[in-house]
């Protein structure tokens, strides 16, 4: 550093230290941009920001609808990172902030929907299980490793659920919305879910990918597997991915 500044070759050092601040730079920009695209798996420990859903793409609502068919065989190509934001976007994601009201709609904006994507192969995001939070567009790592035999196991061992990349399992905690309507919360809890998951489902018709609505499954064993706490229970789990 001394030399840097009193020596008579104070340019060459200069010129040194300004490329290391380069590189580092560079190496920094190239780790988040990593991150964002999906080039290295992120290890399923730290908080993932999910990149900025689309607000407009090349399948019209009425091609999505007449294209959606249940799918149940998957090829072994992986999802994206951007793909995994936009499906959650589509069930919950947050469209106007102020109010934080979601895409789909809420009895009473009680909003008692959570979406947990269980994650088998994708481009940016490892093996593992993570929770969605909607205001801030990122993912909770809940579980580490491939989830997905024992995600099937409790599902009568559908072969979609071993085969998707993902799938995206809804829960819901049901006294957010019985502390406002009671009794009559069990319909329109379950009503919410069917909204989210239609959204969820046209999304990846647009996106080119396939997709099936699960209902066949062992509530105590996907709830012990996705370690849901007391009060959170599953209504759907819907695999995602390339169509064989
Ligand atoms: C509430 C509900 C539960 C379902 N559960 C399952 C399931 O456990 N496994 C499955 O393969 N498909 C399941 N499905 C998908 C239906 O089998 C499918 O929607 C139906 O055969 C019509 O075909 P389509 O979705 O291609 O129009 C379920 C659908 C609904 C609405």
């Amino acid at each position: 550093m001394r030399d840097l500044i009193t020596s008579r070759n104070m340019p060459w050092s200069a010129l040194k230290v300004a490329a290391t601040l380069l590189c580092l730079v560079f190496w920094g920009i190239a780790c988040n941009a990593d991150q964002q695209s999906g080039g290295e798996a992120m290890p399923a420990t730290q908080t993932i920001q999910l990149p900025e859903p689309s607000l407009s793409g090349p399948v019209s609502l009425e091609e999505a609808l007449t294209r959606r068919r249940s799918v149940r065989g998957f090829s072994d190509h992986p999802v994206t990172l951007t793909e995994i934001g936009q499906l959650l976007w589509a069930a919950q994601g947050v469209t106007e902030h102020g109010r934080g009201l979601r895409t789909a709609p809420s009895a009473g904006a009680t909003y008692p929907l959570e979406i947990i994507v269980i994650v088998g192969r994708a481009e940016g995001l490892a093996p593992g299980a993570y929770r969605y939070a909607p205001g801030r567009h990122d993912l909770i790592p809940v579980l580490q490793d491939d989830q997905r035999q024992s995600l099937a196991r409790a599902a009568l061992n559908q072969s979609a659920l071993l085969q998707a990349p993902v799938t995206f399992a809804v829960t819901a905690v049901h006294a957010r919305t019985e502390a406002r309507y009671g009794r009559r919360a069990t319909r329109y809890v379950d009503m919410e879910a069917g909204h989210a998951a239609q959204n969820l489902s046209l999304q990846a018709v647009a996106q080119g990918l396939g997709s099936v609505v699960i209902g066949a499954f062992n509530d105590r064993d996907v709830s012990a597997l996705l370690d849901l706490p007391p009060g959170e229970s599953p209504l759907y789990l819907i695999p995602v991915g390339k169509p064989r």
